[in-house]
Order: structure tokens, then C-alpha cells, then sequence
């Protein structure tokens, strides 16, 4: 057989590592590993850098090329780029179909776009006999007029509304040969060398059929966890922090440097054509999503086709509800009218289509002012500022508190107290405030400071010079530490014991009742029947479960001490690691470092922890009440699962799904919030929702509970 040419392997290094990128970066699923890959693409530029003449502008290896700029040259757009009439209501988007159905005519429940009926579609923009019965799936009542409470037989496409920057990528023959802004609509800027940086967008398409000019048009975006992780990085280098993701967007894309876009990962979602020539693309919008898929760019998958105004409004109820578990933010949701005849029959207005409208959720953003700034002492002594402010509603929910985070936040944001503020809730995340309205300074606003005592304790307060956080220094003698300390020891993931929250605790402290976790265990039932609002049958309620919480788990043990910078999954890592509380108690700094996902700073504030003597003391106490738990000897621990990384969602009925995290952990599993492409199983309990939808969608391995405990049984 022929030796392969050098050309050869090029071409196939180039397809194979274009392919791989598709899975990962589009389809969210890789097929081989980070370090399979590393090697395609280090082979590939190899050949290049020996055979210069072999370099071509679409090979992946050639995503960061230019020079900085000096400045964008304008694109004038072949096509305006349109923005979007908004929706804040149902009855507007009723209206909205309304008006759609009355510039079609009547017959339009029948025209291309509407719900196809086996065998009887009628051809192409044809109009249906007055009075003929509605496509199928339409379910209109008897006689009805296309109004509230029926359905036209509209089909439209429901899409998230990202909250990004428009982006339009010219293709000719299939190659990227521009990337421009949306500019004023008509012209944007050339940020060609900026687009070629992002990974999710291919240089070349896949597949074949596609137009000779294809110009493509989505929303360049950050994820929040590449957000959140850019900020951090800005935080520990002492740069300039994004005031939130769509900002940090447009300013990465606007980039003179092609290299620092780059390193920021920015990704995109395809949401539309717009100029096409020489070739044919199917006639719904749907279809042509679909369409953009195969050839390689990244479509949201999040993306449903629906009937009428109903459909529509459905998507957003369900969309509103998702809101939260997405890693990015939407503003809205955009209904299309699915047929492309549709569309252009409808046409536009001067800067809006009449065919697309945008669904915003409630704003998410009010006006109020900032009446205090008080100072709280959290579990490990760090004190944090907390807006006190006038109340005000934000998407439905009054609002009176926002965090601040630390001191360097507030200087940020320039805040002084008497300040008209605006406020930010996203998701279920606790409210924050956004930005100071400067303008509306009143005279007599007020310096924030940082208290020089604990407002809880009055004892010292430490800030030390280059560190963010300032702390209280009394430690456990601080009675708010103490409280959040034992409030976190009784806590779901801690020891767990039922009836011990927040409110009981603040009480037994404040009574002078305990003065530490251990003492939890030597209340009496006499002392709890003395207690304000509680009755014998609470009294005993409280001592069965303080009782049940002393079988528990070395994990959940190690947590429950409350070491600062020991969560969740250092606490099982420190289990597994050391398999009984001895091992740990004695480890010193370099055996502590040994632990996965234990460094310096953990390692320190785990020795220190050790060596104070009011800690050794209260371990010790709490044994003597008969806490207990079952050693891990960590060798006899088969990690079946090692280099796994599983899902838990829905409910358990046989075990809780902390204890099935620390079980699969312990066989050296990772267990993972979120299904990505990462995810190697995804492990579903009864009435499990979109991680699961997702699991299926990306072909990932799903077990239900029988499943997972046949897992963990290999064990046995
Ligand atoms: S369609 C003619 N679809 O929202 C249709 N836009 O004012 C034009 N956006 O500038 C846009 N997600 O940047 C469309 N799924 C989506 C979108 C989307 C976000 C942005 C886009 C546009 C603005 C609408």
C-alpha cells in the first residue's frame, strides 16, 4: 500500500480534531480524551511548522493568527440586522398572533408554517375552504376565532433570548471569512480575527450542500461558571472585574488583540440566516437550525417547535422555571413563525420583523435606596457588609437586603449610604446591588466603614493588609460564630438533626444554654420543656433525633466540625483519604498536602484547627456521647469508579443522595452537580427533570435507583 502523504494525514488531522471540536463544543459530548486530543492537534502543527506550505487559514490550528489592530473596519451588512418587538405579557403575545393571522388572512391556519395534517396538506400557501376543519393538534374549541384560550395553527419556533452580543459569520464555500458586530444594524465592525478565537465556532463547516455565501447570526456569550472563574482570576491579578456577563462579552469581542479574546472563553449560539446566495436551505426555521447543526455551529438545544400563541406562552412559563438551572443568562424567550414563506409573506417594519417577537421575563432590576450598611460575623469569623434597604419589589418579590461581599465591593460600586441603588435578582440568586444611580446622589450621603469592633461580640477586628475579608478574632467565645458554628454542625449535610436550626440554636446560645456543639448532646428534656413554644412532644422529638444524629458518617463528621475551607467534597476527600479521625488528627502539613484537592492554605487551616485545644476538646466530648461512625479503610475500597464523573438527580427513595454521593465517591467517583460532556453517568431518582433530558439528548449513560444500587453493591 501507498505510504500516506503528508498532505493526507494533514487533511484527515484536520477533519478528525474539526469533528472532535464539533462534539465537544457544540454538542456538548467528547469521544475521546483531553489528551488523545492534545496529541492530534501538537501532530497537526508539527506537520505544519515542516511544511509551511501546507498552513492554510481554515486549519484549527490556526485560530489565533493576527496582530493586534489599530482600530475595526466597518462591515456594512448585506442584510439589516433586525432587533426585536417585546412582549411583556400574555395578551401580548395573543396580540401578537392575532396580528399574525389577520395580515395572513383567514385561511392561514392552513398555510405553510402550520401543523402539517397526514394527507391532506394542502399545497403551499394555499388557503383552505372556509370552515374546513383546523389542522390537527391545533385543538381549537368549536367555532372559535383565533383568540385567547384556542390555538391558530401557527407553528413557531420558541428560542432562550440570550443575553449576549449579536454576532454575524459570513461563510464562502464553506470557509469563515468574516465575523462582524451588529453595529447600529446596518453597519457593524470587522471583528473577524476576534470570532476565530472561539472554539464553538468552526472555521470550516462540516458536512457539504452549503451555499456558496451563508451568513450566519447568534449571540456571542459568556457561560457563568466562565464568567464567574474570569472574574476570579481579575480579583487575584489585581485587574478590573466585569460588572456582568453581557458586558464582559462585548468587550472581549471588541478586543484589539486577538490573543487576549483567546484566553477569554467565549462561546455562541446560531439563531438565524441572513444572506444567502447560491444555495438552498429548507423552508422552516426550525429546519434551518437543524441544518446549521449538522454543518458544524452550535444551536441551542433548549430550542422546541409549538403551536400558537398557547405553545408560546407554555415555552415561557417553562423557560421562567428553567432560568435558574441554566449556565447562562436569557433575558426572555423569541417566538418565530416557523414557515419561511410565512415569514416573508408577513415582511418587516423599519427595524423589526412582524413574524418574531421577544418575550422578556419580569425585570429583574428595581430602584431603591440604601438605608444601611450593617456588618455581619459568619461561621469562621468573617465580617461581611449587608445593604439594609428600602423595600422594593423586584420580579414579584419584596426585597430588603442585598449582599455587598466585602469591603473591596463597596469601594467598586463607590456606595455610600444614602444612595439611591439599583438592585439585581437572577435566578434565585440573593439579591445584589448592581451599580450606584450617581446622578441621583442625595446631599447627606454617608461614608461606609468597617467597624474597628465585632458588632456581635466587640472584640477586635482583624483586616489584614492584601486580604479581602476582615474577621472577628475572638473565635468560638464570638457569639454569633458560635451560633452559625453549631447551627452548621446540626446542619442537612453536617450531622443533620432535624429541629436543630437556626431559630432553636440563636435560643439555647442566647440562653447560655450551650457554648458549643458538644454541649448539644447533654441537653435534658426538662431543659427543652423550659423553653419558649416548646412542648414535650417537641422536647421529645429533639432528643430522638440529637440521638440519631450520633451514628453518622466520618464525612459528614469532618464537615460538621466547621474547619474553615473544608466544604463538602474536602470533607470526603479527607475521609477516604485518612479513613478514621485519628490519622487526620495527627496528620501534619505535608501529609495533609497529599490529599487530592487539599493545598497550603487548606492544609493550614486543617493543622491549625487540630492544634487548638478548644477543638480537641469538643471532638472528645462529642465521642463520649457516643458519636460514632464507621471507619473507611481506604485500600479495601475498590475504586471501581475511578475517572468517572456522575449525575445524581431526582429523589432517592432507599438512600439519601448525600449518602450516595459520599458511597460513590469513596469508589473514586466524581460526583457532579451539572451533566455535561464531562458526565459519564447520570444516576435519576423518581421525577427527575432536565438533567435527565439532557443526559438522554447527549446519548449519556442513565441508571435509575435499582441501577445505582446495583452499582454500589459491586461493592459488597
Ligand atoms: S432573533 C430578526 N433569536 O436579541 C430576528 N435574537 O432585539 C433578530 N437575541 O439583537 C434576532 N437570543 O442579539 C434572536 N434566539 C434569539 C436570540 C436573539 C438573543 C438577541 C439578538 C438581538 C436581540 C433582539
Amino acid at each position: 500500500m501507498a505510504r500516506k502523504s503528508v498532505a493526507d494525514e494533514v487533511s484527515e488531522l484536520r477533519s478528525l480534531i474539526n469533528h472532535q471540536n464539533y462534539l465537544y463544543h457544540s454538542l456538548d459530548v467528547s469521544e475521546i480524551s483531553d489528551a488523545a486530543f492534545d496529541g492530534l492537534f501538537r501532530r497537526l502543527r508539527e506537520l505544519e511548522t515542516d511544511n509551511p506550505g501546507l498552513v492554510s487559514a481554515d486549519s484549527p490550528t490556526q485560530r489565533v493568527g493576527g496582530q493586534p489592530l489599530g482600530a475595526f473596519d466597518p462591515v456594512v451588512h448585506e442584510l439589516p440586522m433586525l432587533s426585536l418587538d417585546n412582549a411583556f405579557g400574555e395578551s401580548d403575545v395573543y396580540d401578537f398572533e392575532r396580528r399574525i393571522v389577520a395580515r395572513l388572512g383567514t385561511g392561514s391556519t392552513r398555510a405553510e408554517g402550520s401543523l402539517p395534517t397526514e394527507g391532506s396538506r394542502p399545497a403551499e400557501g394555499s388557503r383552505p375552504a372556509e370552515g374546513s376543519r383546523p389542522a390537527e393538534g391545533s385543538r381549537p374549541t368549536e367555532g372559535s376565532h383565533p383568540a385567547e384560550g384556542s390555538t391558530s395553527g401557527i407553528v413557531f419556533t420558541c428560542e432562550p433570548k440570550i443575553d449576549g452580543v449579536a454576532v454575524s459569520l459570513t461563510y464562502e464555500n464553506g470557509v469563515l471569512v468574516r465575523g462582524a458586530t451588529r453595529g447600529d444594524g446596518s453597519t457593524g465592525e470587522d471583528i473577524t480575527q476576534n470570532v476565530r478565537t472561539i472554539e464553538s465556532i468552526p472555521l470550516r463547516l462540516l458536512g457539504d450542500g452549503h451555499p456558496e455565501v451563508l451568513e450566519v447570526r447568534g449571540e456571542a456569550y459568556f457561560s457563568l461558571s466562565a464568567f464567574n472563574r474570569m472574574n476570579a482570576d481579575a480579583v487575584r491579578n489585581d485587574q478590573k472585574i466585569f460588572a456582568n456577563p453581557r458586558n464582559a462579552a462585548a468587550g472581549t469581542l471588541r478586543q484589539l488583540d486577538p490573543r487576549l479574546t483567546a484566553k477569554r472563553k467565549l462561546t455562541m449560539f446560531s439563531y438565524s440566516v441572513g444572506y444567502v446566495a447560491d444555495g438552498e436551505l429548507p423552508g422552516r426555521h426550525s429546519e434551518i437550525l437543524q441544518r446549521l447543526q449538522t454543518w458544524g455551529l452550535r444551536v441551542n438545544p433548549l430550542i422546541e417547535v409549538v403551536h400558537g400563541a398557547e405553545g408560546c406562552i407554555r415555552y415561557f412559563n417553562d423557560m421562567q422555571t428553567r432560568r435558574a438551572s441554566l449556565d447562562y443568562e436569557i433575558d426572555g424567550v423569541v417566538f418565530k413563525v416557523d414557515g419561511i414563506d410565512l415569514q416573508q409573506a408577513l415582511g418587516q417594519l423599519t427595524r423589526t420583523p412582524r413574524w418574531s417577537i421577544a418575550h422578556k421575563f419580569p425585570a429583574e432590576e428595581a430602584v431603591t435606596t440604601l438605608e444601611d450598611v450593617e456588618f455581619q460575623v459568619g461561621r469562621t469569623g468573617a465580617v461581611t457588609p449587608v445593604a439594609r434597604l428600602a423595600p422594593v419589589k423586584v420580579a414579584g418579590v419584596t426585597i430588603r437586603n442585598a449582599t455587598l461581599h466585602n469591603m473591596d465591593e463597596i469601594k467598586r460600586l463607590g456606595l455610600r449610604i444614602g444612595d439611591r441603588v439599583v438592585i439585581k435578582r437572577a435566578g434565585d440568586v440573593i439579591p445584589k446591588v448592581q451599580s450606584v444611580l450617581l446622578a441621583e446622589r442625595p446631599a447627606d450621603t454617608e461614608a461606609v466603614k468597617l467597624p474597628l469592633a465585632c458588632p456581635a461580640c466587640g472584640a477586635e477586628i482583624i483586616a489584614p493588609e492584601g486580604e479581602v475579608l476582615a474577621r472577628c478574632s475572638a473565635g468560638l467565645t464570638c457569639g454569633a460564630q458560635l451560633k452559625e458554628n453549631i447551627r452548621h454542625f446540626a446542619s442537612r449535610l453536617a450531622m443533620d438533626i432535624e429541629g436543630v436550626g437556626q431559630k432553636l440554636v440563636d435560643q439555647l446560645v442566647e440562653a447560655g444554654m450551650i457554648s458549643s456543639s458538644g454541649d448539644l448532646y447533654h441537653l435534658t428534656f426538662e431543659q427543652f420543656v423550659g423553653m419558649e413554644r416548646l412542648g414535650p412532644k417537641s422536647a421529645e422529638n429533639l432528643l430522638a433525633a440529637l440521638e440519631a444524629s450520633k451514628v453518622t458518617t466520618l464525612p459528614r463528621f469532618i464537615l460538621a466540625l466547621g474547619i474553615p475551607e473544608v466544604g463538602e467534597s474536602t470533607a470526603a476527600s479527607l475521609a477516604s483519604h485518612f479513613g478514621d479521625l485519628d490519622p487526620l488528627r495527627k496528620a501534619d502539613l505535608e501529609a495533609l498536602q497529599r490529599v487530592p484537592d487539599v493545598g497550603p492554605i487548606v492544609a493550614a487551616h486543617i493543622d491549625g484547627f487540630f492544634r487548638q485545644d478548644g477543638n480537641t476538646q469538643i471532638i472528645d466530648s462529642l465521642i463520649a456521647s457516643g458519636v460514632h461512625w464507621e471507619t473507611v479503610t481506604p485500600s479495601a475500597v475498590p475504586q471501581t469508579l475511578a475517572g468517572q464523573t456522575i449525575v445524581l438527580t431526582g429523589t432517592l427513595t432507599e438512600m439519601s443522595r448525600n449518602d450516595a454521593k459520599q458511597r460513590l465517591t469513596a469508589m473514586g467517583a466524581k460526583v457532579s452537580g451539572s451533566v455535561s460532556a464531562k458526565t459519564t453517568l447520570v444516576i435519576a431518582g423518581d421525577a427527575a427533570g432536565s438533567k435527565l433530558a439532557k443526559a438522554q439528548a447527549l446519548g449519556i449513560e442513565v441508571r435509575d435507583e435499582a441501577g445505582l444500587i446495583a452499582l454500589l453493591g459491586e461493592l459488597e
